[in-house]
């Protein structure tokens, strides 16, 4: 199944997916530890899943950077599970984090999820991998005087018990939310509220670095001069993703529209035509996600097309392409 772009996902695996809900993911012994909510919401817990998924694993190919970052990344998730239960952590001090920075659009996110199917496909003498997103906005409105609680709340409580159970990965999105650089701050604007929040994220990591080899966080920013210094040197692993060469912006502009002419089979016909060409050109300064956007804005320029996409033109594809990169050109004037 690896390799391939998976449509469906729930066509061809178990559904482990669960959107913050207590839904049994597998008849077997995968089902979640117990939580006191009866509808199963739990404090900054997005989403969680257990890996590998067809989808996830669909990610880690999808995106297109240097193929050395992707083995390292991998390599160090694998290390993690292999060395931190067994070694004494006074000589080999793992923390069990991962931490991605770059721009946005760059495919941070897609690939910590990418990584932590990976990290559990190669790994199938552990059993099922745990996955879980953590939603930093959930905690960080946890409300004046909160913060703190919920920190440990969320780490001390609700990860450590779901990596007690199998193998656990959590993504930290945007993770300058919650691990806020306390040198940055002003106690006269930010409450100390948010200084102690950090300080809990930290302590409590140190703590699961102690009692839970199990666990490996991947954490993304976009931010990271926004990320406290302790946490920046907790980390086993940074990687910046940097926006992709003008070679990568072809293949992903080439690869958005083979997932297109995949199910729209009159768009393969397309697919070598000079505006195709012009329009490839033009993604070269573009980042992942605005060429992905813009190849399927080029649907949107008529109804019809919307309704029924083996009627785009290969011209659509180029108007789409040079509207959106003049857009992206006025706003950043106008910045
Ligand atoms: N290098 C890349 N190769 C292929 N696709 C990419 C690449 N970078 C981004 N994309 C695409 O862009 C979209 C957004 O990616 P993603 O959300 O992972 O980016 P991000 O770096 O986490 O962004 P942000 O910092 O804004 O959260 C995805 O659909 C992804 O497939
Ligand atoms: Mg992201």
């Amino acid at each position: 199944m690896r390799g391939t772009v998976v449509r469906s996902p729930r066509d061809l695996t178990p559904d482990f997916s669960s959107k913050n809900t207590m839904t049994p993911m597998t008849a077997e012994s995968a089902a979640p530890p117990p939580v006191s909510d009866p509808t199963g919401y739990e404090l900054g817990i997005l989403e969680r899943r257990l890996l590998p998924s067809d989808d996830f694993l669909a990610l880690w190919d999808a995106i297109l950077i240097d193929p050395v970052i992707k083995d390292r990344l991998l390599a160090q998730a694998l290390l993690n599970f292999t060395i931190r239960p067994t070694v004494d952590r006074s000589r080999l001090p793992l923390h069990g984090l991962i931490l991605l920075v770059g721009p946005p659009g760059t495919g941070k996110t897609s690939l910590a999820r990418g990584l932590a199917a990976m990290t559990a496909a190669r790994m199938p003498h552990l059993g099922p991998f745990q996955y879980l997103e953590v939603d930093p906005h959930d905690v960080a409105n946890a409300g004046l005087g909160q913060r703190q609680k919920a920190v440990t709340q969320l780490l001390g409580a609700t990860i450590a018990r779901y990596a007690r159970q199998r193998p656990t990965i959590v993504l930290l999105d945007e993770v300058e939310t919650l691990a806020v650089a306390r040198s940055g701050l002003s106690l006269d604007v930010n409450p100390i509220d948010i200084h102690r929040a950090t300080d809990a994220l930290l302590a409590q990591l140190d703590v699961l670095a102690a009692h839970t080899p199990q666990l490996l966080f991947v954490a993304t920013s976009n931010f990271p001069e926004a990320i406290d210094e302790a946490f920046l040197s907790r980390s086993d692993l940074l990687v910046t993703i940097e926006r992709p060469s003008a070679e990568a912006c072809r293949t992903i502009f080439f690869d958005t529209l083979q997932a297109l002419a995949d199910h729209y089979p009159a768009i393969r016909g397309l697919l070598n035509s000079p505006e195709i060409e012009s329009a490839a050109a033009i993604c070269r300064d573009l980042d992942g996600r605005q060429i992905r956007k813009l190849v399927l804005a080029a649907c949107t320029l008529r109804h019809e097309t919307a309704l029924d996409p083996n009627t785009v033109q290969a011209a659509d594809f180029l108007e789409a392409l040079q509207r959106g990169k003049e857009e992206h050109r006025n706003l950043k004037e106008r910045r």
